[in-house]
């Protein structure tokens, strides 16, 4: 077993990342670790607060000491995990229409990301990991052993952040998600720091019309070419 397989995954909003992410994770039996949740939540903060999500001098040092726990499922209510920020619940709070539109912002502060980087690379250390993103293979975990950068076209994205909102019983409007999408991938891939990119290395994977266990198989028969001459993988059925 590579106890230090490290896999990088980034992509724009809504292509799939965090669910193909976390069924790659369970097969190799891995951390995963979704980097966005991380951006939300210093949004988040900013904006409980009141505090300018374009002030880097403001929002570096909540960065880098904000009080973000990702623990087991506190509640059956479809999530995955649930996220504390200083003990408060807020799974679903990081997920709203406000801190979608405003997430971008703080995302493109240089302070911020370094921070941010800190933190990721020091929870990646030392162990098998699947990490999602947007620089996840280009700045933060530069030698990642296998890379991806997953897409799909911007309506199949609307379309199922508008079906995730419903299923939580919240109104949903496909024109207004889409045009949010189009506005973020715009912010995140034409900033100077770290931009959006796929690194020269990954390996493309177009989700439109994949299902999520051909995606998986997909990536396990990547990674297995990739760490053939080296080793074997163990993996597990998800
Ligand atoms: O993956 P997500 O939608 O939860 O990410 C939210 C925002 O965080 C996204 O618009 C850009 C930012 N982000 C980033 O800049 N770099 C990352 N590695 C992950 C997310």
């Amino acid at each position: 077993m590579n106890a230090h397989l490290v896999i990088a995954i980034d992509g724009p909003a809504g292509a799939g990342k965090s669910v193909f992410g976390a069924a790659l994770a369970r097969a190799l039996q891995s951390l995963c670790i979704d980097s966005g949740i991380v951006y939300r939540a210093v949004t988040w903060i900013a904006l409980a607060h009141g505090l300018d999500p374009e002030d880097d001098a403001t929002l570096s040092p909540v960065a880098s000491s904000m009080n973000l726990q990702i623990v087991p499922p506190t509640v059956q209510d479809g999530r995955q995990f649930t996220i504390l920020i200083d003990s408060q619940d807020v799974t679903w709070g990081l997920r709203t229409p406000e801190i979608d539109r405003t997430v971008s912002r703080p995302s493109a502060l240089p302070g911020v990301r370094r921070a941010v980087t800190e933190q990721l690379r020091h929870l990646a250390r030392d162990t098998r990991v699947v990490m999602v993103g947007r620089d996840i293979g280009t700045v933060v975990l530069p030698d990642a052993d296998v890379k991806f950068y997953v897409t799909a076209n911007p309506e199949t994205r609307a379309r199922r952040r508008a079906d995730e909102l419903q299923a939580r019983g919240q109104e949903a409007d496909v024109a207004d998600i889409l045009r949010s999408i189009i506005e973020r991938d715009t912010r995140d891939s034409g900033r100077a720091t770290a931009p959006l990119r796929p690194a020269h290395d990954a390996v493309h994977l177009e989700t439109d019309n994949l299902t999520i266990d051909a995606e998986v198989a997909f990536a396990l028969d990547v990674v297995q070419r990739s760490l053939r001459s080296t080793t074997t993988l163990e993996t597990k059925d998800v």
